[in-house]
């Protein structure tokens, strides 16, 4: 069997956790492949709203099995308070999730040394949701890491301790404050919970779950454009979030993939620092931020908003081989009588492309539009012949443009507001 792979084509919060969630039922397992606890990925189902950060979203679903990958870096502390969060519901978490022994862990000096770095870089920050994405992918590359399979050694005290040295000696360069003796005894409790899940060689587990027949989704975290190789580099996060990043986050074949579900919003958000070409800050977009509660589910911070973008909508296609594309919040343009699409960018020497230039961060790009007509009513919950005629020709108009189909449109944060296009190009 292949593994499809669903990834966000802007700057994260495209509506990942709903679709994984809606798409669950199909897949026998769900995985995540890179990310950590600055993904926080939302689902609506009964009335009820549920923020995921390092637990896949396919965990609402009886039978689904949901694969924490070697990609990740885990933090334990996070991860406790997620599964204590998730008791009242009665899920069969124990049975149904599994967690890489080869995922890195994130410690509580990882954090710290997130907000040095960040506080050191000044008004060039990040904007990182400071949850020690960073710093614990950095350990790993440097190979002085830890491993989730570590905790299950004798010396994981040791190894601790020394890693803890490790980032003392950098936090003192920053002059900040580490009490470890205050941080320990939580972070040892939480270990000793991750302990009491299913640990596990993830690599064979998902191979042989493909050789017996069973359907994988594998669930991106962040956006393409948020990738440390493709984004807009530096403001990125850590992990390549790209389809490519599934092979190595997972440990399955190149030859594996089969659908590519690149899901996107009908216009653009983006947090923390970097390049938008897009970005409305007037009025617009705070209509936009209003009407489509554009607040970060992680840390609540306010999205920055603006209108579609085609020329990095295009190169994140590209990089991904996205085979499907799935236009989220619809509905949230229903209050414009008039919808902009950026198709090119003007640059400073004059040159029009479409093409996301090299100097993305500090060429001055000024978007080119072309305008649609708004549908100008609402579309929450509508099914699909239900589609008023402007939306129709937005979509047909991105599908031209994009030229890959898009087969589901959804119109709301709920499960069942969800439109699978049968008419797709
Ligand atoms: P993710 O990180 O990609 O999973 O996305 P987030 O959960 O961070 O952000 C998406 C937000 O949009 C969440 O609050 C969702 O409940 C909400 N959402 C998802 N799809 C729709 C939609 O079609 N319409 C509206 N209005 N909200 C949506
Ligand atoms: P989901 O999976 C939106 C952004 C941060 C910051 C940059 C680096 O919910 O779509 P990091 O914490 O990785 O050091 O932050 O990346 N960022 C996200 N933005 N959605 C996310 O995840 C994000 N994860 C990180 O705001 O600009
Ligand atoms: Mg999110």
């Amino acid at each position: 069997m292949k593994v499809d792979v669903l990834l966000g084509l802007q700057w994260g919060d495209e509506g990942k956790g709903k679709i994984v969630d809606v798409l669950a039922p199909r897949y026998d397992v769900v995985a995540r492949f890179q990310g950590g606890p600055n993904a926080g990925h939302t689902l609506e189902f009964d009335g009820i709203k549920h923020v995921l950060h390092q637990i896949p979203s396919g965990i609402f679903r009886p039978t689904t099995k949901n694969l924490i990958g070697n990609g990740v870096v885990l933090d334990p502390i996070v991860f406790r308070t997620e599964i204590e969060k998730l008791q009242k519901f009665n899920l069969n978490v124990r049975e149904n999730l599994f967690i890489s022994k080869k995922a890195t862990l994130i410690i509580p000096t990882h954090r710290l040394l997130d907000q040095a770095y960040e506080k050191a870089k000044g008004d060039n920050k990040i904007g990182s949701t400071l949850k020690g994405i960073g710093p614990s992918y950095v350990d790993k590359i440097s190979r002085q890491g830890l491993r989730v399979g570590d905790v299950l050694a004798a010396n994981f005290q040791e190894k601790l301790q020394k890693l803890v040295g490790l980032h003392n000696e950098i936090l003192k360069g920053h002059a900040a404050n580490c009490d470890w003796k205050e941080l320990e005894p939580g972070f040892l409790d939480a270990v000793a919970f991750l302990k009491t899940f299913k640990l596990i060689d993830s690599e064979y587990f998902l191979n042989e779950e493909l050789k017996k027949g069973s359907t994988v989704l594998a669930e991106g975290a962040q956006g393409s454009l948020l990738d440390i190789d493709f984004g807009s580099y530096p403001f990125v996060t850590s992990s390549n979030t790209v389809s490519a990043g599934a092979c190595t986050g997972l440990g399955i074949a190149p030859s594996r993939i089969g659908e590519v579900f690149g899901i996107f919003k009908a216009y653009s958000t983006r947090v923390g620092s970097g390049p938008f070409p897009t970005e409305l800050l007037n009025e617009e977009g705070e209509m936009m931020r209003k009407e489509g509660n554009e607040y970060g589910s992680t840390t609540g911070r306010p999205r920055r908003c603006g209108w579609i973008d085609l020329p990095s909508l295009k190169y994140s296609i590209m990089i991904n081989g996205v085979t499907q594309l799935l236009m989220m919040k619809a509905d949230v343009l229903s209050i414009f009588d008039k919808i902009k699409v950026c198709t090119h960018y003007k640059l400073s020497d004059g040159s029009v492309t479409a093409a996301v230039p090299y100097e993305y961060v500090n060429e001055k790009i000024t978007p080119v539009y072309t305008e649609l007509k708004g549908w100008c009513s609402p579309v929450s919950g509508i099914l699909e012949d239900q589609i008023p005629t402007e939306l129709s020709q937005y979509i047909s108009f991105l599908e031209k443009e994009l030229a890959v189909p898009i087969t589901l449109i959804s119109t709301g944060p709920d499960r069942t507001q969800t439109i699978h296009r049968r008419n797709a190009a």
